[in-house]
């Protein structure tokens, strides 16, 4: 099989790793990659992840046999469809699937219809009556920029003034643009977070291993809010019982409710979870892989990715089982210093061949390019997620902050406490 994956980031890395795997995958394309996945796939650095007509152009004069298409923003601009249009096998979600994370408003109202656990909310088209509604909500509280917004449009405001100066933010001076028409205003709920990403073929879905995301961008969880700064799976807190809980009122209960609707969803979805002391509650969809989620989750898989990708897109994933290894991946993000506010990049990228040759150590490129010289230099705010599994979450996390030491560029920055919290499990 020939196969073009559409995206250029860490995420888009470890699919093609998995690819690279796959005894049916003789040749990796990918638009627009990076220096990291040209290693392994022929990219073309030129095709946006916007430009479909682009994309799909070039999907049919390299006859690829898929396209898998892995973020968020060309999934719920209707990417999918466009590229199904032109005779393309695809997988992903179509645009009226994909709104499950292009709306947040969409998804909190079906969760509210069908019954899945969440915090309790209210959606606002005018900024006015959402002031009128803070004057009596209960602090802290949280709010939402309806579309997508870079995992950056969510505030938690501790006081009514900040709840204010947020519904400004986010309706009045569009600081995250046509996102922040609308907004959703939700309860602030406390317990301790875990990713769950999971395949659907329509109808049937099946979980993934587990994982944590650090969004913070310093260590202890302060600092702004982040792509993602590291991850671990998987996650000592999403026990047995939380694994029931959540089959039985929210997994399934989301893919009949999709199908109900009328948006039959296939691809990923990714469950962003709160424990609460109450129960797990969904915090967020998303319709796809996350990042770094997927570094951690793919490396654990034992199945041959292209067997789970063709099952979700001809509806048999019932008869198809899910395998994962019984040990533990860390991911660590060595991002460039001020991200995710301003900095440098173009620094050359040294040490990456100490990878080569190493099972169980990844190095996968977040954001990286070669420069006219050919060199390997940084190319974004996060740049690399070094990646380590072990027979344990500890070993894990002791080979990946190893392997840390191993790469070097001129402002390396990191966070040295990914995955600590499992000491408390
Ligand atoms: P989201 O993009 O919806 O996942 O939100 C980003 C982050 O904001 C989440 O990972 C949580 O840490 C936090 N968050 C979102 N919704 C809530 C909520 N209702 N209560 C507390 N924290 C929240
Ligand atoms: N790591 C979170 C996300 O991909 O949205």
């Amino acid at each position: 099989m020939k196969v073009l994956i559409v995206g250029g980031g860490g995420r888009e890395h470890a699919i093609a790793t998995s690819m690279k795997k796959s005894k049916r995958v003789d040749k990796i394309y990918c638009v627009p990659g990076n220096a990291g996945i040209a290693q392994i796939a022929e990219c073309e650095p030129s095709i946006g992840v916007m430009e479909f007509d682009k994309i799909a152009a070039y999907a049919k004069e390299k006859t690829v046999d898929l396209v898998f298409v892995a973020p968020d923003d060309p999934l719920v601009g209707g990417l999918v469809d466009v590229l199904r249009a032109e005779g393309l096998r695809v997988f992903g979600p179509d645009k009226k699937a994909a709104i499950l994370e292009g709306s947040k408003a969409f998804s909190k109202d079906l969760m509210k219809k069908y019954n899945i656990p969440t915090a309790a909310y209210e959606t606002f088209d005018d900024p006015e009556k959402a002031l009128e509604y803070l004057e009596t909500a209960e602090m802290p509280i949280v709010l939402k920029a309806d579309g997508l917004a870079l995992g950056k449009g969510v505030l938690i405001c501790n006081t009514l003034e900040e709840a204010k100066a947020g519904v400004k933010e986010i309706m009045l001076d569009k600081h995250f643009g046509n996102a922040g028409n609308r907004m959703v205003i939700e309860e602030f709920m406390t317990g301790r977070e875990v990713s769950v990403l999971s395949y659907v073929d329509g109808k049937t879905i099946k979980p993934m291993t587990s994982a944590q995301d650090h969004k913070r961008a310093q260590d202890g969880d302060r600092g702004l809010n982040t792509g993602g700064m590291g991850t671990f799976s998987p996650s000592p807190f999403y026990t047995e019982e939380v694994d029931e809980f959540c089959k039985k009122y929210i997994y399934q209960a989301t893919v009949d409710a999709m199908a109900a609707e009328g948006r039959e969803f296939k691809g990923i979805i990714f469950f962003g979870l709160m424990l609460t002391s109450k129960g797990p509650r969904v915090l967020e969809y998303n319709a796809r892989f996350g990042d770094p989620e997927a570094q951690v989750v793919l490396c654990r898989m034992k199945n041959d990715i292209m067997d789970v990708v063709d099952a979700c897109i001809d509806g048999t994933l019932d008869q198809l089982e899910l395998e994962f290894e019984d040990n533990a991946a860390v991911c660590v993000v060595l991002a460039s210093d001020g991200y995710p506010v301003s900095y440098q990049k173009g620094f050359e990228i040294k040490g990456l061949e100490k990878f080569e040759g190493k099972d169980d150590y990844y190095c996968f490129h977040a954001g990286s390019k070669f420069d006219d010289r050919h060199r390997i230099v940084t190319n974004g705010g996060r740049v690399l997620g070094i990646t380590a599994k072990g027979e344990t979450l500890k070993e894990a996390r002791k080979k990946a902050y190893e392997a840390t030491e191993w790469v070097s560029f001129e402002n390396k920055y990191m966070r040295h406490d990914i995955g600590k919290a499992i000491d408390e499990a």
